[in-house]
């Protein structure tokens, strides 16, 4: 049986992909077995492990300003962790899966390709796109730029006049599955839609709100993204 290590294995996502069955082993490494900061004992865990894959979701992501005010924390997690993580899986010859986000486009006219120009819209998005660079000098890597938010929706209100495409953590697991051995960068995230609508979709209490345009939150507009590449691979496996 096939072997993946999930780093962040804790935290939301993490949580959610826990409860899923699939045909792997996974392990899901606590901060004390494996902490990404700390390169020695990382590689005692992978040596000891020898997985086949290695799914990077740990580091610093909510709330959002943390990334203004503990720009350190920021650096050290998102972009020195990821490199640590990066090192190791290339030094074991690990495929490597890394969570990025759609933030790392640039948020204003939506439908981002893969190819398109990068400007993150945050530094919650600048910090990922910092571990993008590590993982892309990997070439048995992927890049998931993702749109995922959790179920019941956390907000009591959505915005109206903001456009992304959000998935479910619970939907995006099966992508996740179908990925694995892909290599560069893939888009997920579910249709194209504002906030509200989604929100409305599971949770009919959700009241309307709008982002104004000095808010100021670091939310952009229309993050949406294209993800023709994502069905054409989808297709072809299923
Ligand atoms: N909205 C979204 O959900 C979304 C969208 C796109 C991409 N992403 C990305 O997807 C990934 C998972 O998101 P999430 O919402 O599940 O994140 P999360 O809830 O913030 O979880 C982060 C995880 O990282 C762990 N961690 C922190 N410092 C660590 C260290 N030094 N060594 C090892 N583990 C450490 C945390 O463990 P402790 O709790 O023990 O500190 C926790 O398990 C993140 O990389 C995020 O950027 C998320």
């Amino acid at each position: 049986m096939k072997k993946i290590i999930i780093t962040g294995g804790t935290g939301r996502f993490g949580q959610t992909l826990k409860k899923y069955k699939s045909k792997y082993k996974l392990f899901f490494p606590s901060k004390k077995q494996l902490n990404i900061l700390k390169f020695k004992s990382s590689l005692y865990y992978l040596k000891n492990i020898k997985p086949n894959y290695l799914v990077h979701l740990a580091g610093l992501s909510r709330p959002m300003n943390i990334h203004n005010k503990e720009i350190e924390k920021s650096i050290d997690l998102n972009i020195i962790g990821t490199s640590n993580i990066t090192k190791l899986c290339s030094r074991f010859k690990i495929k490597l899966i890394y969570f990025s986000t759609n933030y790392v486009y640039p948020g204003v006219k939506g439908n981002y390709s893969e190819k398109d120009a990068l400007l993150p819209v945050n530094n919650y998005a600048w910090s990922k796109l910092g571990g993008e660079s590590a993982v892309h000098l990997y070439k048995n890597s992927l890049i998931l730029r993702v749109s995922m938010t959790e179920k019941p929706f956390v907000h009591k209100r959505a915005f109206v006049n903001v456009k992304s495409n959000f998935l479910y953590h619970e939907d995006v697991i099966p992508i996740l599955f179908k990925l694995l051995d892909k290599r560069g960068i893939i888009n997920i995230g579910g249709p194209t839609q504002s906030i509200f609508h989604f929100a409305k979709k599971e949770n009919k209490q959700v009241k309307k709100a709008y982002l104004k345009k000095n808010q100021n939150i670091g939310m952009p507009y229309n993050s949406s993204m294209s993800l023709k590449k994502l069905k054409i691979i989808l297709k072809k496996k299923d």
